[in-house]
């Protein structure tokens, strides 16, 4: 089920990724030759969601790896090593918010580490494994994220969902837009809201073009008529994705996701976050301290570059807000839901997974 397309693919030395971008209007490949590719397609959102940009980033350092090869055999290993932090560095940078691409890029070095420095084989073979293994694994986690989630959606039930976090946000299947898919396959009666979540309007262009590819009962409305279908109890849960999760709780997800999350508290609706445990940052105490991505003045100026402001305006861009654990009715990981009291139970999961 779902099936129906690849989101990354590494073959002949190069990366394959839909390109974003251009969706729904046109289904084109964007081919990644180097690592510098990788970080442009990464920042320029050719690709886009947190467990996306992670297993991306990983073939990046697979692609940088191959490059600085001429630098283990002429120069040193050491050297080569240095290059190799020096293109994580460059990728990590690419999009700051979502802690997936840090994780990712943070298991390419350690895998390298542990590769052993006698050959240049080995390691390349090394790094294409677990380049590979964190692509796979992403979708296995998927999967089980929506088996997990799908316990907390009723028999029949309206969702609203915001941005994308199907397919596409990952390596495959999805993270919230999995739990509905799940949920939805299963024989539930569901019906979808998507913001279409500006100004990136990755809710219309890709969420709306998901949900119809599963055939999926769904509507696509503005972000801002949210606040009237949840007041007026048309809503039976929200779910949605998550950039990054705090120790405490705190969910840092697209933009919107807080002013939803009051509403949902306002009313009573059940708000959940669909992450892998790699999204959980168990070194942020509240997200308070997440940095939060700033985009360009041209998406909220020109939206796909019709200029819809006066010229010299000044814009506020930020890509990601926090939404506070108080307003999170449960966070849905593959190792199970997590519930209040945040802080308690995510050192417990902390803990089970080794001290992370
Ligand atoms: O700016 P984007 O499109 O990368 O933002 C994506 C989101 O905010 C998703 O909700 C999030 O990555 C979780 S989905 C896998």
């Amino acid at each position: 089920m779902d099936e129906t397309f690849i989101t990354l693919e590494y073959k002949d030395n190069e990366l394959h990724l839909i390109d974003q971008r251009l969706l729904p209007n046109e289904y084109t490949m964007f081919r990644c030759a180097n690592y510098r590719d990788v970080e442009f397609a990464i920042r320029d959102m050719v690709v886009r969601g947190a467990p996306a940009i992670g297993a991306v980033a990983a073939f990046g350092v697979l692609m940088a790896a191959k490059e600085f090869e001429p630098i283990y055999r002429t120069a040193s290993p050491q050297e080569f090593r240095k290059k190799l932090g020096d293109a994580c560095a460059f990728l990590d940078a690419a999009r700051p918010t979502a802690v997936n691409l840090h994780w990712a890029l943070q298991r390419m070095l350690q895998k390298l580490d542990t590769s052993g420095w006698d050959s240049m084989e080995r390691i390349l073979a090394g790094l294409e494994q677990e380049a590979d293994c964190i692509r796979s694994e992403d979708i296995a986690t998927n999967k089980a994220m929506a088996r997990v989630g799908n316990d907390i959606v009723p028999h029949k039930a309206t969702i609203l969902t915001h941005c994308n976090t199907g397919a596409l946000a990952t390596a495959g299947w999805g993270t919230a837009l999995g739990v509905i898919k799940e949920a939805f396959y299963g024989g539930k009666d569901i019906f979808v809201y998507a913001d279409e979540t500006r100004p990136r309007f990755q809710g219309a262009r890709l969420t709306a073009w998901e949900l119809m590819q599963a055939g999926i009962p769904s509507k696509l409305i503005p972000d801002s008529v949210a606040a009237t279908l949840i007041r007026d109890g048309k809503i039976d849960l929200v779910i949605l994705g998550g950039d990054r999760v705090a120790a405490n709780g705190d969910v840092c997800n697209k933009i919107g996701t807080f002013m939803l999350s009051a509403l949902c508290k306002l009313y009573g609706v059940p708000f959940y976050s669909v992450v892998p445990v790699s999204t959980i940052d168990f070194t942020i105490a509240n997200g308070a301290d997440i940095p939060i991505e700033e985009r360009d003045a041209e998406e909220i100026t020109h939206p796909g570059g019709v200029p819809v402001a006066p010229a010299g305006m000044q814009v506020y861009n930020p890509a990601f807000d926090v939404t506070p654990h108080q307003h999170v009715t449960g966070i849905i990981t593959e190792k199970g839901i997590l519930y209040p009291p945040y802080d308690k139970h995510i050192e417990e999961l902390r803990i089970a997974l080794g001290g992370m």
